[in-house]
């Protein structure tokens, strides 16, 4: 038994989105592939395969492998797919809602804070409009003409989370202010990439990115990045996810899509070719 699970990128309202309010994300053409086999291959961290077959392995001695389709550096959820990617292995016909809910347990579990956008991202695939423990709500959007840049640089999620947090304690009122306004431009964001108007929803992505900086999770690196991508033409850029490094993505038409890459590079990044709304968490063989 084979089976292969998503990677995502958060396209708008981290952060915000673990303190209840709403965010975007997509699932990535990269993929995490588990296998139920003789050997045991699990390279990294093995702690989320080895809950994972302790939720769902029914005591049974599994061995499996996995392999993944992207580093685990970029931030593209390697944790959160390989969840999905072994519970499904292990019950493939469990429904999607009892999937989500076992390997998000299994995140918090293990990392102790988490919005669970990404598990959801795995289970479900495509682009989600998520609020935690609230709504899981699939977007019909097309041809996204989004542009990738790795910043070389590996964030902790877990640290910046905590230091959101820490800022949440000691501002309450300008965290909240500022959470909510991330939660208008999600709201808005979801009707204009139904829409198609990526013009918009560009613009909306430099609104993001304001509020990003105001939290302190954005970089020197990520801000070089994002400004050298609007500068050849982006309709606008942010970081995606957590922060600190990992990845940025900017909107782009057909026509400047190439300058847009090229400056990422020439700035010192490093465009990563992936394509957004992929499928859900799959069976392979
Ligand atoms: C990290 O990719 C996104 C955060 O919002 C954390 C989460 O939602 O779990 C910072």
């Amino acid at each position: 038994m084979t089976v292969s699970a998503p990677g995502k990128l958060m396209l708008f309202g981290e952060h915000a989105v673990v303190y209840g309010y709403p965010c975007i994300v997509t699932a990535i053409s990269q993929r995490l592939e588990v296998s139920l086999s003789d050997t045991d291959n699990v390279p990294g961290d093995r702690r989320f395969v080895d809950a994972a077959i302790q939720a769902w392995g029914d005591g049974k001695d599994i061995k499996l492998s996995a392999k993944c389709a992207f580093s685990g550096c970029y931030g593209f959820g390697s944790s959160s797919a390989v969840t999905v990617a072994t519970l499904k292995a292990l019950r493939p016909e469990a429904p999607d809602r009892t999937l989500f809910d076992t390997a998000y347990k299994i995140i918090l579990e293990i990392q102790g804070v988490g919005s669970g956008f990404d598990v959801a991202s795995a289970v479900f695939g495509g682009t989600l409009y998520y609020i935690k423990n609230k709504a899981i709500e699939p977007l019909a959007v097309k041809d996204v003409p989004l542009v990738v840049g790795y910043t070389g640089i590996k964030s902790n999620t877990v640290d910046l989370i905590k230091m959101v947090a820490k800022k949440r304690e000691e501002y309450p009122e300008k965290l909240e202010r500022i959470c909510k306004a991330i939660g208008k431009i999600v709201d808005e964001a979801k009707t204009r990439m139904i829409e198609g108007d990526w013009e918009r929803v560009g613009k909306l992505m430099d609104f993001n990115q304001e509020y990003l900086r105001d939290l302190g999770v954005s970089s020197e690196k990520l801000e070089t990045l994002i400004g050298a991508a609007k500068s050849a033409g982006a309709y606008g850029a942010k970081l995606s996810g957590a922060g600190g490094g990992d990845c940025m993505i900017a909107l782009a038409s057909a026509e400047k899509r190439q300058s847009v890459e090229e400056a990422i590079t020439k700035a010192g990044g490093e465009v990563v070719h992936v394509t957004p709304n992929a499928e859900e968490v799959r069976v392979e063989a």
